[in-house]
């Protein structure tokens, strides 16, 4: 297979690129487990047909707008806040969260004349309080989000929350729901008219992926 046949989809490391996986082999899509564990970041399927890339879920967007992925793989979360210009065909089901406010147990946030919101959301934080007409500081940090209440850098985060571990293990609550997340297909609009793989891996991932969510509907 030559270069201009094979796709080039970038997955977002961690859960989500697990999950995804998981989804293609049942589509018959199949990494090598060695390749799976190795500490490459370009990984190829068996028959060669797909090149992965495996890259931070910011980045998603990011490469399938410039075309260097024709497709990717991430959260409805990172897609919202980004503003990145790219195709978003099927939601997969997968690493299924929400979006959150959460706070200290008995933090009163109406209290506060500008609510200080620390995050790696700023543009859905201050969209969410914008809608509510409320005053905000937000505060962009990279990571371990939870920490900022406790340490006085902020009265409330927006953050992603899955078992609700890390918010329980930080003395925090939920406020209110944002969204609800889960793993999206993104296609760069170039390869979707240019490549007529960009539609089978998108056929493919439908048929697997709907399974996904019907056997969820069943065993509810
Ligand atoms: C994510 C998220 C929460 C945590 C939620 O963080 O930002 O911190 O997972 O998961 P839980 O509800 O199952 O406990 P991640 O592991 O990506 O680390 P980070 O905050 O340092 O980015």
């Amino acid at each position: 297979m030559n270069e201009k046949q094979m796709l080039t989809v970038a997955l977002a490391k961690g859960r989500m690129q697990q999950d995804a996986l998981a989804l293609l082999a049942r589509a018959g899509v199949v990494v090598n487990e060695d390749e799976i564990r190795s500490r490459r970041l370009a990984i190829m399927d068996e028959q060669n047909r797909f090149r992965f890339v495996l890259v931070k879920p910011t980045d998603v967007p990011v490469y399938v707008e410039h075309g260097v992925a024709d497709c990717g793989v991430v959260g409805h979360d990172v897609l919202a806040e980004s503003d990145a210009d790219v195709l978003q065909p099927l939601d997969l089901g997968i690493a299924a969260c929400r979006l959150v406010v959460a706070a200290r147990v008995g933090e009163r946030l109406e209290d506060a004349v500008v609510l200080r919101v620390a995050t790696k959301y700023p543009r859905l934080a201050a969209k969410h309080f914008a809608g509510r007409g409320i005053a905000v500081e937000v505060i962009k940090l990279a990571g371990s989000v939870e920490l900022a209440p406790s340490l006085d850098l902020a009265d409330c985060i927006v953050d992603l929350v899955e078992t609700g571990r890390t918010l329980l293990e930080n003395d925090l609550q939920i406020v209110e729901t944002i969204l609800t997340s889960s793993g999206r297909l993104c296609v760069n609009r170039a390869s979707y008219q240019m490549k007529p793989q960009v539609k089978e891996l998108i056929e493919m991932f439908g048929r697997v992926a709907n399974k996904v969510q019907n056997q969820a509907a069943v065993s509810v």
